[in-house]
């Protein structure tokens, strides 16, 4: 790790926000008198009824957590319903579609309108408060005028990634109860169609099966392309929204009611379903989106993930509007037509907040200097990252080649269950450190634990855990509470666990340095290795497979499976190739295996616990150090492991 230092750019530094004396200010008041302090940012939000309460929280078991709790709001009042009158014509979203030159924009008021129609249409098949509905959609305004048109009417939104299969589409709407789902016909990412539509239907087959019927399906009408149709269920926005009015009065929520749930992977069993409210995650959201990017009136900011993620809902959707800022909504791919596509965007649409993953950096930056400098990029003011860690080439890259040293790289440390930044160099406020995720956010109280939980000071590495609550926290597990207190309260009692590690260095800066439970991260995407264990174990061939994550130049990590078969299968390429399908069909394209290794055996002990340490290393090519296999069963498979790998 290069612990190589950079101020803040001299340009930026002398309009910034913040400046380094309020990042102190702000913090030390952010722990000391926390009830005032977002007393104070509770005000960034529109209220029907301001909320008398502030924080009231516990992370001692019965674990409770509420902020503003006798708050009353409705989101969209604060994201449209405030702006009209004075941003009535602004951009809101500023649509940049797959195919270059295919842009779209909505102001505020035409979105406000948008939304009211989407929502009455949903109220017209019966949606009220409390409904759970399921997104599956490509990245066209329409899905954020439906995550919007749902918080309208105080139903819960449900987003589930595009590139997710049929079958993981299924799990979730049958997992939230889900009797909407709104979809696309097709999708367009990098000149090629996904076929939304037809793997909607093919989930709502599945979930039929698991007893959840998918009353309406909402289809947007994207590219026209041919799709079967069920009428009894099916229904057109297009053609539905011509028969409801504008006007649809925003529902009184609680600040605790729930806003939207959204699926994300963790280290045993299927995937859960992250919950979050209405009041506390819409302050987060503005309050950090608003500090994280210097936000001024007149930038134009654009963050690249996918609504699907929660980068999309707190930093395209909810932060940036809250904030009435215009938000930039890419359809494609940052390789598609060429490798110059994001920063083209950046000179089209004057871009001046950018904000993107490392794994699309390094995927860049394999291309060479040639496609970012035939663009002027000259608009942009800072450069943002997000989902894994930055290591310090594509760090470089980025803030050398790309902002031409001009622009703050600010490398944002959250999770789904965090609902916004948590660690991060506070543009204007703090000297930079190529990877490194320095400071915590106001309000925020890191600490380093060793496995015991004692709590360690100075510079050392642990595991990272939150000691207090901040507003936009996740509440609970969608229907499993317990599943809650037991997979964040229950490892460090008191505490929130994130389950990263990280170093903190002499200067106090933290270093995130991965995950430390059996979550790999792979294109900044969180993939439970039980999950694709279990989808490999479904493959009549597969008797039992170990799945670990490995150091990929550009993903980041890829994902490893050892599978042993069943007795009298033939080990074959044609079969891995089959194995890879399999995952791609039982979760989708994200999950596919990069390297299957046929084993026989697999590194346990005794109790038949599998060894991953040692899995984990032979698949880095890493066999100098694989610690104590003593307590292995049979200590001679690790020997055939590591000539399967070098052989492989
Ligand atoms: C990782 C994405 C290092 C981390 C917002 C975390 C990061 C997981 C960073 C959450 C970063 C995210 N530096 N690691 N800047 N940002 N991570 O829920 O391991 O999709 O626990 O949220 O991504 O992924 P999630």
């Amino acid at each position: 790790m290069t612990d190589r230092q950079y101020p803040i750019p001299s340009d930026f530094a002398s309009v910034s926000n913040l400046k380094p004396s309020d990042y102190r200010t702000l913090y030390e008041r952010s722990v000391t008198d926390r009830e005032g302090f977002f007393r104070d940012q509770g005000a960034r939000v529109h209220w029907m009824t301001a909320p008398s309460h502030v924080g009231d929280w516990s992370f001692e078991s019965p674990v409770k957590i509420e902020w503003y709790k006798d708050g009353v709001l409705n989101v969209t009042e604060s994201c449209l319903d405030r702006h009209l009158e004075t941003r009535g014509d602004k951009v809101a979203i500023l649509f940049e579609g797959d195919e270059p030159g295919n842009s779209r924009k909505l102001t505020y008021r035409e979105l406000h309108g948008e939304v009211c129609r989407f929502a009455n249409v949903l109220k017209a098949r019966g949606a009220t408060k409390g409904d759970r509905i399921t997104l599956y959609m490509p990245m066209i305004p329409e899905a954020a005028v439906a995550m919007l048109a749902c918080a309208r009417i105080g139903a819960v939104h449900s987003v589930v990634f595009g590139g997710f299969s049929p079958e993981a589409l299924a799990g979730r709407i049958v997992d939230c109860d889900s009797h909407i789902l709104i979809t696309a016909d097709e999708g367009v990412r990098g000149g090629r169609t996904v076929p939304l539509k037809v793997n909607a239907d093919a989930a709502c087959q599945i979930a039929a099966k698991a007893g959840v019927s998918v009353d309406t399906q909402l289809v947007v009408r994207r590219t026209g392309g041919d799709v079967s149709w069920d009428a009894d269920r099916d229904v057109w926005l297009h053609e539905a929204v011509a028969s409801v009015s504008g006007d649809c009065s925003p529902e009184p929520m609680s600040a605790e009611d729930p806003l939207f749930i959204l699926y994300t992977s963790g280290s045993t069993g299927q995937p859960k379903g992250v919950l979050h409210t209405c009041g506390g995650y819409l302050v987060w959201a503005a309050m950090t989106h608003d500090y994280v990017f210097d936000l001024k009136e007149d930038d134009v900011y654009w963050c690249s993930a996918d609504v699907g993620w929660v980068t999309g809902h707190t930093y395209i959707v909810y932060g940036p509007l809250a904030n009435g800022a215009t938000t930039v909504m890419f359809e494609g791919i940052p390789t598609y037509p060429d490798a110059s596509r994001f920063w083209q965007v950046c000179d089209d649409h004057q871009v001046t907040l950018f904000y993107t993953a490392p794994t699309a950096i390094r995927a860049l930056m394999r291309e060479g200097d040639g496609p970012v400098q035939k663009t002027s990029r000259s608009s942009l003011r800072l450069l943002g990252t997000v989902g894994e860690p930055i290591n310090p080439e594509a760090w470089e890259w980025y803030f050398h080649t790309v902002g031409e040293g001009r622009c703050p790289i600010i490398d944002t440390w959250w999770q789904t269950e965090t609902g916004g930044a948590m660690i991060v160099p506070l543009p204007g406020t703090t000297p930079m450190k190529p990877g490194a995720g320095t400071f915590p956010m106001f309000g925020v109280e890191p600490a380093l634990v060793d496995a015991d939980g004692n709590t360690l000071s100075g510079a050392t590495e642990g595991n990272l855990i939150l000691k207090t609550s901040w507003p936009g926290q996740m509440r609970t597990v969608y229907g499993d509470h317990e599943r809650f207190e037991q997979t964040y309260f229950s490892t460090y009692p008191g505490s929130y666990f994130t389950g990263d590690g990280a170093r903190r260095d002499e200067d106090g800066m933290y270093w995130i340095t991965g995950r430390v439970d059996d979550v790999i991260n792979v294109s900044g995407h969180r993939m439970g290795t039980a999950e694709v264990e279990s989808a490999l174990g479904s493959h009549p061939s597969v008797a039992e497979s170990a799945v670990v994550g490995y150091p990929h130049n550009i993903k980041g990590q890829g994902i490893y499976a050892y599978v042993t078969t069943t007795a009298g299968t033939e080990e074959t390429d044609a079969l891995k190739a089959e194995l890879v399908k399999h995952v791609r069909t039982e979760i989708g394209p994200i999950a596919s295996p990069d390297l299957i290794q046929f084993s026989s055996g697999l590194p346990k002990t005794r109790s038949g616990k599998i060894m991953r340490r040692i899995l984990r290393k032979i698949a880095a090519n890493d066999y100098g150090n694989l610690g104590d296999t003593s307590t292995l069963a049979d200590p001679s498979v690790v020997d055939a492991l590591i000539d399967g790998r070098m052989s492989g």
